[in-house]
């Protein structure tokens, strides 16, 4: 108690600062979502997300070997799928030769000890822009549990170290480890997107994959809300992480992150796997474009929020600020 107590003491200079800091950041920390399209040497900034691009499988590859040598050990990959590709089976998920399979390849070809973590989920091979198979005005779950265990599989034979479902159907987790098991990668993780959540914070992703539900000729939901959880939920969070761990997943995550640290808190309690938090495409947008208008110091803001995101009980977190977060963190 005060004055015998003064807790300024350990806050006079860094350096006491430092001795007592509960938490730290380092590039292994992070996970990097890269959007990955068609073509040769093509790279195209996407509009709601400055300074991030969609890129073709050979740039993309380049780029991976520099988040290596930044310090990066995991890249969550998402594929732009082509228009005549999509259909409401999402086959094209699982071609053995599809761009997503291609790009897995390449990139541990050219760098092996880089984790790669494919996304798992129908909605950038649907044509409606649904994360699973349209039947009678709904999103069919356990048809589509078959068919993401056809996708997690091909990833796998590409070479996939974990897959990432990030649908939220029922049940996908335990489907995905009994096949990915039966066809022989039972060292091939699974990290999945236990908590996540409905959010507008997933806007600017959507343009980077044109993957937002569309309006169409037969009836469809026009949200994600029958699959992605209600944002006024906290124990259905627990319950999910929960299942998902019984299921079989080697890591689970909340999504998104700034917004969702007590649920990030909790779930960390409730579960013996290391959680992973995503923190989205809006979450970048929003930074990236207050920084723009000189409202905010974008460097401070970014290591702000991650290092708030890791103190919540993030073991990986997944952002689009990663590389410039190692830049910085190298400097210092
Ligand atoms: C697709 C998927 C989404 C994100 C990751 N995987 C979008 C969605 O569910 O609509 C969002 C990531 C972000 O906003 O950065 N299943």
């Amino acid at each position: 108690m005060f004055p015998l107590q003064r807790g300024r003491r350990l806050r006079v200079n860094e350096s006491i600062r430092s001795l007592v800091r509960e938490t730290t950041l380092s590039p292994s920390d992070f996970m990097f979502p890269m959007f990955i399209a068609e073509g040769e040497n093509y790279k195209v900034e996407i509009s709601s997300m400055p300074g991030i691009f969609r890129r073709s499988v050979d740039l993309t590859v380049l780029e991976v070997k520099e988040l290596f040598d930044l310090g990066i050990r995991a890249v969550n990959i998402y594929v732009k799928v082509d228009e005549s590709l999509k259909d409401n089976t999402g086959k094209e998920a699982w071609n053995p030769d599809g761009l997503m399979q291609r790009a897995i390849k390449e990139i541990k070809a050219a760098c092996p000890e880089m984790i790669v973590m494919p996304d798992v989920a129908l909605d950038p091979y649907s044509i409606y822009g649904h994360d699973g198979i349209i039947a009678n005005g709904d999103i069919e779950n356990d048809s589509t549990n078959e068919a993401l265990v056809k996708m997690a599989v091909s990833h796998a034979q590409a070479g996939a170290d974990f897959v990432a479902p990030s649908d939220m159907m029922d049940g996908r987790v335990l489907r995905l480890r009994q096949g990915l098991d039966a066809a022989g990668f039972q060292n091939v993780g699974i990290m999945s997107y236990s908590a996540k959540y409905a959010s507008a914070f997933y806007g600017p992703f959507r343009d980077a994959l044109d993957s937002a539900p569309r309006e169409s000729d037969v009836v469809v939901p026009k949200d994600k809300k029958t699959y992605q959880m209600d944002y006024s939920n906290r124990l259905e969070a627990i319950k999910e992480a929960l299942w998902d761990v019984e299921e079989g997943a080697d890591m689970v995550m909340v999504k998104p992150g700034i917004a969702y640290l007590d649920i990030v808190r909790e779930v960390k309690n409730a579960v013996n796997v290391p959680v992973t938090v995503f923190h989205v495409s809006g979450e970048y947008a929003m930074i990236k474009a207050a920084a723009e208008r000189g409202w905010l110091d974008h460097d401070k803001i970014m290591m702000e929020q991650l290092m708030c995101i890791k103190r919540a009980g993030a073991s990986l977190i997944s952002t689009y600020f990663a590389k410039e977060a190692a830049i910085l963190l190298k400097k210092e």
